[in-house]
């Protein structure tokens, strides 16, 4: 950052935190590092104005320039995804799968999604979430042998339930999940069906994991994943379905749309649909499948085997460790990743045994496969050693010498 604007805390706070990010290994799954262009787009004007309604029907004036951002971001996102609709509004991943439930259910009414100790999220669900209290949600898992979905047990799980909505998508599933079967098992037991593919709309933008899109009625996703845009939700879906979106997300449960954050989201879109960004989902997947054999080989237990997306599931009960204390102790090492809870754990979810590593951040910043062989065995080192001082200092100089060679936003599109 440049000279701080005035002497408040809080730049402190801002530039402790940038140098943090660029003092550490970011391996959280679900976060990456933006362009400086959709940096710059969010600390503009656009911050200032508010544009309740969408383009061309507004409750304020003085819209017509937000209208044509909103315009190309919608058009881009329609164009990225494939799809015949889309809105660009929702304010968050959570926000867009608001606007998606109220749009395709009534109050009450009965939804089979992913379990949220298998992978799911929070807002597919959670008793104390908006969709666990306004919603009947009953889960399916994964299998207790593979750690894999099985479409034919939830095929029939679905035929006996015969819920309104079936859902699809994860926080911590690292296998290609099919939608076609997903589709399939939808029609023939009369229900809709949602995918939330927040983790990996960019790996989906990329062509790197089969689309959602072709096959569900609605789909939401969070921009700021391995999409590497701002913070924010999108929904994509069918000309059908496009007016309740809209209704359901404005005036349904938002109010204005920020529309920094809208024009941040239309130049990650544009950035997505360039050649670059093909190549940086398939960096992803690769130095993902090139840690998840490394750390395996170092004698830690991905859960499933492996991964066919950008991150992992890693249990870390056989190094006598918690997920909790695993996240602690490369923590110290400068190696940031989360505690997770792993399918059929017997930890609570603030200890769990497992943690979540993904790789989209640290290709972002131009870590390639060497990198990975090298991250991966100094997370071995440190996660069996983890009170050995003297491994944790050779991990942390290695740490530091990778932060230094690749800096954030030095090769990220700008
Ligand atoms: C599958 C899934 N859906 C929705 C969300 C929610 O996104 P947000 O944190 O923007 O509300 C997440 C966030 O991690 C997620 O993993």
């Amino acid at each position: 950052m440049q000279t701080p604007p005035s002497d408040d805390p809080i730049w402190r706070f801002i530039e402790d935190e940038t140098r943090r990010q660029e003092n550490h290994l970011e391996l959280i799954a679900s976060e990456n590092h933006t362009s400086s262009e959709v940096m710059a787009a969010m600390g503009t004007a656009l911050t200032d104005k508010y544009a309740e309604g969408y383009p061309g029907r507004r409750y304020y004036g003085g819209c017509e320039h937000v209208d044509e951002v909103e315009r190309l971001c919608r058009d881009r996102a329609k164009a990225v995804f494939g799809s015949e609709a889309a809105n660009v509004q929702p304010h968050s991943g959570t926000q867009a799968n608001i606007g998606a439930l109220m749009a395709l259910l009534e109050a009450g009414d009965r939804v089979l999604a992913m379990s949220l100790d298998h992978g799911g999220h929070l807002s597919h669900g959670h008793p104390k979430n908006f969709s666990g209290l306004f919603y009947e949600f009953h889960a399916y898992g994964v299998e207790r042998e593979s750690e894999l979905l099985d479409m034919d047990k939830i095929r029939a799980q679905a035929l006996e339930l015969r819920p309104r909505l079936l859902m699809a998508g994860a926080s911590a599933y690292s296998r290609t999940i099919d939608f076609e079967a997903f589709a399939s098992i939808a029609q023939e037991c009369g229900a809709q069906l949602m995918v939330d593919m927040a983790h990996i709309a960019g790996l989906v933008a990329a062509g790197v994991h089969p689309s959602p899109v072709p096959h569900a009625d609605v789909v939401t996703m969070t921009t700021h994943k391995t999409l590497r845009g701002p913070r924010g939700g999108l929904i994509v879906c069918t000309k059908d379905q496009i007016k309740a979106i809209n209704s359901r997300t404005f005036p349904g449960n938002q109010g204005g749309p920020f529309m920094h954050m809208i024009a941040a989201k239309a130049i990650a879109l544009r950035e997505a649909s360039e050649p670059a960004f093909r190549t940086y989902g398939a960096a992803v997947k690769k130095n993902a499948g090139l840690l998840a054999n490394t750390l395996s080989e170092g004698g830690l237990r991905i859960v499933s085997g492996g991964t066919d997306n950008h991150l992992m599931l890693v249990d870390v009960s056989a190094v006598g460790l918690t997920g909790a204390e695993a996240e602690d102790v490369l923590g110290q090492v400068s190696i940031t990743c989360n505690k997770n809870l792993i399918p059929y754990d017997t930890q609570p979810p603030m200890k769990a045994s497992g943690i979540r590593i993904g790789t989209a951040a640290v290709t972002s910043r131009g870590l390639g496969e060497p990198e990975m062989v090298r991250m991966g065995k100094a997370i071995c080192d440190v996660l069996r050693a983890p009170t050995d001082a003297s491994v944790a200092q050779r991990v942390r100089s290695q740490v530091k010498e990778l932060t230094e060679a690749f800096p954030i936003r030095a090769t990220v599109p700008s």
